[in-house]
This record gives C-alpha cells, sequence and structure tokens, in this order.
C-alpha cells in the first residue's frame, strides 16, 4: 500500500473572534494520494482556507495531526516548516498576487531566489515560461497581462520548485470562462505530468469536475461526496 502524500487524522482548528470562539475545522479526516486532484466546495466561512493554511504549515491544528509524506507537521522543526512553505509547497491564489515591480521572468524566479536555490538559471524559467506559454512574455510587467496570463505567472511561480503540493483557493474565481479553463488544465497537466497533488477550493460545480475527488466543507465538517 502506498502511503497517502497527505492526512488529517481529527484535526480541530478554532480562532478566537473577540470572546467567541469560532469553530474552523472539527473533527477533519482527509487522505491524499501522490497525483490526486481534490476539489474542496462549501459555503463563504465553512473553513476552506483554514484548511489551505494549515496544509500549508502556515497554520498549526488545536488537536489532532497532519501527516506529510508520512511525517508529521507538529514534529517538524522551524527550519523544516520554513522548507516546506517553500520548496514542497506551491500556492496559487485568487487574485494572483504577483510583484508589480517585477518582470514575469523575476516573479517566477523570485522564489528561488528566496530560497538561495542554486536553480535559478534561465534555462529553468524558460521551461516553466514555455509550459504555461508565455515565453514571449518573459520581460512584460504583471500590469501589462491580461488577467489569466497573470494567473499563469502564478502557477508557473507555484511549480517552480517542483513541489509536490499545489494548493488553490478559487484560482478561476476572477477569471472568464476560456482563461479558467487554461488555468484548469495547466493545474491538471501538473498533477499528471509532475505527480503534484493538487488541492483546489472552488465555487463552481463545473470547475470541481477537474478534480479525481470531491469533498465539501460546512460549518467546519469536511465530507467526501461521490462523483
Ligand atoms: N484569523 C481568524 N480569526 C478569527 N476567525 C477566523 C480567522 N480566520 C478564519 N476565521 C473564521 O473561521 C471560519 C472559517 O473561515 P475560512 O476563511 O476558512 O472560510 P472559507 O470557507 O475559506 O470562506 P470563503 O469562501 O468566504 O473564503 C469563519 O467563520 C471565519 O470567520
Ligand atoms: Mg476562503
Amino acid at each position: 500500500m502506498t502511503t497517502p502524500i497527505i492526512q488529517f487524522i481529527d484535526v480541530f482548528k478554532t480562532y478566537q473572534s473577540g470572546s467567541q470562539p469560532v469553530t474552523a475545522l472539527e473533527a477533519v479526516n482527509l487522505s491524499l494520494n501522490a497525483g490526486d486532484f481534490a476539489t474542496i466546495m462549501g459555503p463563504s466561512g465553512g473553513g476552506k482556507t483554514t484548511l489551505l493554511n494549515l496544509l500549508a504549515g502556515l497554520d498549526l491544528p488545536d488537536r489532532g495531526q497532519i501527516i506529510l509524506n508520512g511525517r508529521k507537521v507538529s514534529d517538524f522543526s522551524d527550519h523544516e516548516l520554513t522548507l516546506l512553505r517553500r520548496k514542497e509547497i506551491g500556492i496559487v491564489f485568487q487574485f494572483f498576487n504577483l510583484m508589480p515591480t517585477l518582470t514575469v521572468m523575476e516573479n517566477i524566479e523570485l522564489p528561488l531566489l528566496l530560497a538561495h536555490s542554486s536553480r535559478t538559471d534561465e534555462k529553468h524559467i524558460n521551461v516553466l515560461l514555455e509550459y504555461v506559454g508565455l515565453l514571449h512574455r518573459s520581460d512584460s510587467f504583471p500590469a501589462e497581462l491580461s488577467g489569466g496570463e497573470m494567473q499563469r505567472v502564478a502557477i508557473a511561480r507555484a511549480l517552480v520548485h517542483q513541489p509536490s503540493i499545489l494548493l488553490a483557493d478559487e484560482p478561476t474565481g476572477n477569471l472568464d470562462s476560456d482563461n479558467g479553463l487554461k488555468i484548469l488544465d495547466l493545474m491538471k497537466q501538473a498533477s499528471t505530468d509532475f505527480g503534484t497533488t493538487v488541492i483546489m477550493v472552488t465555487h463552481n460545480p463545473q470547475v470541481a469536475k477537474f478534480g479525481n475527488c470531491h469533498y465539501e466543507i460546512r460549518d467546519g465538517k469536511l465530507t467526501n461526496k461521490i462523483p
């Protein structure tokens, strides 16, 4: 049996909002294998972003275990958590989050520079630019690109470390359906080409069809949906 790349075991997360505790995740169990493309749907405030934040090591659960590639995240040192965030996990946001003063090429290169990686060679970035169909725009600035192009830059940036996990929070929420389809195709391709495990949050049932396993999260409770 293969070890799941991601496991949540009875995970709870509560935030304090003023004097009121807000339960964001309650008894969440999840198991995903390498190359899975999981979709997460559910109402606003249901806990979707909280789940992604815990997965990215940006926040810790109050109770329960998160196990990545067979290792408990709670056993990671601060240094290992930093490496996890920088190298093992790529994130694509709804609003692209590109640096406006850097070119397309420099935006993609940025995570490598931050991680002091030796792989800052132009060839590696060019391969990624070609992968997302933007080789001809490498010297453009984000403001000169369409929304779909900006999101493709964001995907190239998220893939620059060849992460084992790609997290996407409403990646097509700000795109028309043609551009949205291109983004979904690219993420699907990453999961098949590189064995990247993709977890995508979406409000759109059509978009969710791109996944091979489907979840809903409501009032912090995660349920597996049969497609
Ligand atoms: N930092 C925080 N402090 C207090 N409460 C928080 C915090 N972050 C999230 N919450 C609360 O936790 C619950 C889950 O929030 P979360 O952001 O995970 O929802 P979501 O499913 O991503 O919603 P949306 O679809 O609107 O993005 C909500 O009730 C939210 O108000
Ligand atoms: Mg959210």
